[in-house]
């Protein structure tokens, strides 16, 4: 028997449904907010990713599904989603048309991670990406449609956001957290030891215990933003504040993606173990820029979708559609030509086998009809359907016709 790879998953019968549950309602939601659907290939140039998402990030570092293809060109499976909408966006030059642009997607995103619960190799995204509005108006406005998704998928949530200053503010806090890291170097593990050097900021984003308690008295990006930066922010909390949506400044949250500035916020829940995060994003002033279009703010986010399964709240499944059946074999035929008609309009299920009527009223339970519908030997001789409205539990003879 061949299994899924290491990491990978089929997703059938409840966790289907649950996928298909989360994107109707995300889709809906980001309709309401403007989003219009965009695709883009899981297959990207290896550059895209090294440009965009970092050298220095772990997923480029080490967990790209990047081979050579029989072209002999660098390809990679795409590891997020907002790398290739921004390509999308500047191949399609809608980085010189003047309006504001917003996107919504989903699909699978590919990570060679080290596999374990909530933590999947191929997993999937739903997300959103906006161009063209600067103001944090607009972060606001982002946050806001990710807690009415979760809200309207049943799932309790906590916020956390921080800023990640701009090009004149976080060169000088760099400078200031590299004097300090320096420091306390030799007691901080491995990975940041490589990462005062490459990457100083993700240095604030280790797990281990011991380095944590050590950079609890490192410098803090939130007291040295810029005038700017600073007030945005402010406006950002005081935006929540009113809207009664709670939050917390985590001032070490700087996200694993290099493309951010400005606004980052995560969303986690407490109730999945150990990978919490069901939806990430922030800003990336200058994404669009690095990619060769001209300069676009944007941001946005993504959220896990096999995270959250678990979490949503499916709502009751209602009755549906109609349940032919047949109690002789001639019948059989006329309710083909019936179910034809039907689907125009309606789910319908046919019973080819002939049967007695417990066996369909089963049958029509099974497959959570409203209405089983059914032909015998009088129907078929008076050119009549029996039909039981399973919810109100009426029972009527039908002309075929008035069917
Ligand atoms: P991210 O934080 O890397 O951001 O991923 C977003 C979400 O994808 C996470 O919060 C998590 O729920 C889910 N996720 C990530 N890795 C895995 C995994 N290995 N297994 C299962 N779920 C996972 C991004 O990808 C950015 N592109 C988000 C964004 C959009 N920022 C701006 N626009």
């Amino acid at each position: 028997m061949i299994n899924p790879l290491r990491g990978m998953k089929d997703l059938t019968f409840d966790e289907s449904a649950r996928f298909v549950h989360i994107v109707t309602t995300a889709i809906k939601i980001a309709k309401r907010y403007g989003y219009s659907y965009i695709e883009t290939p899981i297959l990207e140039e290896t550059a895209l990713f090294r440009r965009s998402v970092g050298e220095s990030s772990d997923i480029v570092g080490k967990e790209m599904y990047q081979f050579e293809d029989k072209g002999g060109n660098d390809v990679c499976m795409r590891p997020e989603g907002t790398a290739g909408i921004v390509r999308a966006f500047v191949s399609a030059k809608l980085d010189r048309q003047p309006m504001k642009q917003k996107f919504y997607y989903y699909g699978p995103m590919f990570r060679y991670e080290r596999p374990q619960k909530g933590r999947l190799r191929e997993f999937h995204q739903f997300g959103c990406e906006s161009f063209g509005e600067a103001s944090v108006l607009e972060d606001f406005t982002i946050i806001t449609m990710i807690g009415q998704i979760f809200d309207a998928l049943g799932i309790g949530y906590d916020l956390l956001i921080n800023s990640l200053g701009c090009p004149s503010c976080m060169p000088a806090y760099r400078e200031n957290l590299v004097g300090f890291l320096t420091e306390i170097k030799s007691d901080l593990c491995e990975d940041c030891n490589r990462r005062i050097d490459s990457n100083p900021i993700r240095v604030l984003d280790c797990k281990n215990k011991k380095c944590q308690t050590l950079l609890a008295d490192s410098p803090k990006l939130i007291d040295n933003l810029c005038e700017a930066c600073d007030a945005d922010f402010k406006k950002l909390t005081a935006l929540l504040d009113r809207a009664s949506i709670s939050y917390t400044v985590d001032t070490n949250l700087v996200r694993g993606l290099d493309y951010y500035n400005k606004t980052a916020f995560e969303f986690i829940s407490n109730e999945i173990g150990s990978q919490s995060a069901i939806a990430g994003g922030g800003r990336y002033d200058k994404l669009v820029e690095y990619l060769d279009g001209k300069p676009t703010p944007g941001i946005g986010f993504a959220l896990g979708i096999e995270r959250i399964m678990p979490l949503v709240q499916m709502p009751e499944r209602e009755r549906e559609g109609y349940y032919l059946g047949a109690m002789v074999p001639e019948a059989v035929k006329r309710l083909l030509l019936l179910a034809k008609k039907k689907r125009i309009t309606d789910k319908v299920t046919v019973e080819y086998n002939s049967k007695g009527f417990k066996s369909h009223m089963k049958g029509a339970d099974k497959v959570h009809a409203r209405y089983a519908l059914l032909i015998g030997e009088d129907e078929l001789k008076n050119s009549t359907v029996w039909i039981k409205d399973l919810e109100t539990k009426e029972e009527k003879v039908l002309s075929l016709e008035a069917f």
